[in-house]
């Protein structure tokens, strides 16, 4: 029996599976893939020991009533998958990771099944992610307990209504790219103020991850520890002054609510 079964091994679909072996949530050898590039399921399979079914319905014939069904298609391709899947067990949990794919649509197509939409972030690739789930209403407890143990052994996973899922990937979804954003900005001012360009890249990532996992473990909230290091008149109240005068927190609203606007319009 499959006990995890995944549509789809690109990027998140690899996270996942690779996070939840590395958890020692499921072992590779039952975890089953399916994606229409052979030479890629085979290699995980060499490297990794995931198993891969050669159709939908060898995959689709191994789940039973404990397995769990995780879409990790790109959306343009959610139609096509739906379409060539014939019958799936009633209890088999459905789970999916697409963008601005509503639960609707799988309602659709599965009206009996338990179904959790779910949107992780990258980080989840090195067990840091942020998912947010937001269960159908015929989800029991149970399965929703099934989908929060899964992500949250890839970081955080917390429980959202559905309606709060487009705000939710203009926020955590998006954000690493913020984030990463924000690493360029600080490295290249550096290096326009005469740091050397890969000691300003350096330092730069450095302070943000060490920021970001001293927020993540200290008791203090972010607002709290940046007041810590913000004496009067010095260096970093002359920053922070800087980046208020220039709309900073406005600039990041517009970015917030710009990404939100566009996974409801992609939905
Ligand atoms: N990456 C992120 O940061 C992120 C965050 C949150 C949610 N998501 C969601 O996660 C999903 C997967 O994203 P990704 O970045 O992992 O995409 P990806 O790397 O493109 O992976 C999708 C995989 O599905 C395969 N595929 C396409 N059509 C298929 C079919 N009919 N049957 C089986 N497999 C098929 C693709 O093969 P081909 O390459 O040959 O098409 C590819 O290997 C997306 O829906 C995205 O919205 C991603």
């Amino acid at each position: 029996m499959v006990k995890l079964a995944i549509i789809g091994a690109g990027a998140m679909g690899q996270a996942i599976a690779k996070g939840l072996v590395e958890a020692k949530l499921y072992k590779a050898g039952e975890i089953k893939f399916f994606d229409l590039r052979h030479d890629l399921l085979e290699g995980l399979e060499r490297q990794f020991g995931f198993g891969f079914a050669e159709s939908f319905d060898e995959l689709i014939s191994e789940l039973k009533s404990e397995s769990i069904l995780v879409f990790a298609v790109k959306p343009q391709n959610i139609d096509q998958v739906l379409s060539d899947i014939k019958a799936l067990d009633s209890s088999v949990l459905i789970i999916s990771i697409l963008a601005g794919t509503k639960i609707a649509k799988f309602v659709e197509r599965f009206p009996e099944n338990p179904i959790i939409r779910v949107m992780p972030n990258t980080p989840a690739q090195i067990g840091c992610g942020a998912s947010a789930l937001a269960p159908n209403s015929i989800c029991k407890s149970k399965d929703l307990e099934r989908a929060q143990e899964i992500f949250s052994a890839l970081g955080l996973a917390t429980i959202v209504e559905e309606e709060d899922l487009d705000l939710v990937t203009a926020l955590s979804g998006s954000g690493p790219a913020y984030v990463f954003y924000l690493v360029e900005a600080m490295a290249e001012a550096a290096s326009k103020l005469g740091l050397e360009r890969s000691k300003a890249e350096a330092l730069a990532l450095q302070t943000v991850f060490g920021a970001g996992t001293l927020a993540a473990q200290s008791e203090r909230s972010p607002s709290e520890l940046r007041a810590q290091v913000t004496s009067p008149n010095g260096t970093t109240a002359a920053a922070i002054e800087s980046l208020e005068k220039n709309g900073f927190k406005e600039t990041l609203f517009r970015a917030v609510s710009a990404a939100k606007q566009r996974s409801q319009e992609l939905s």
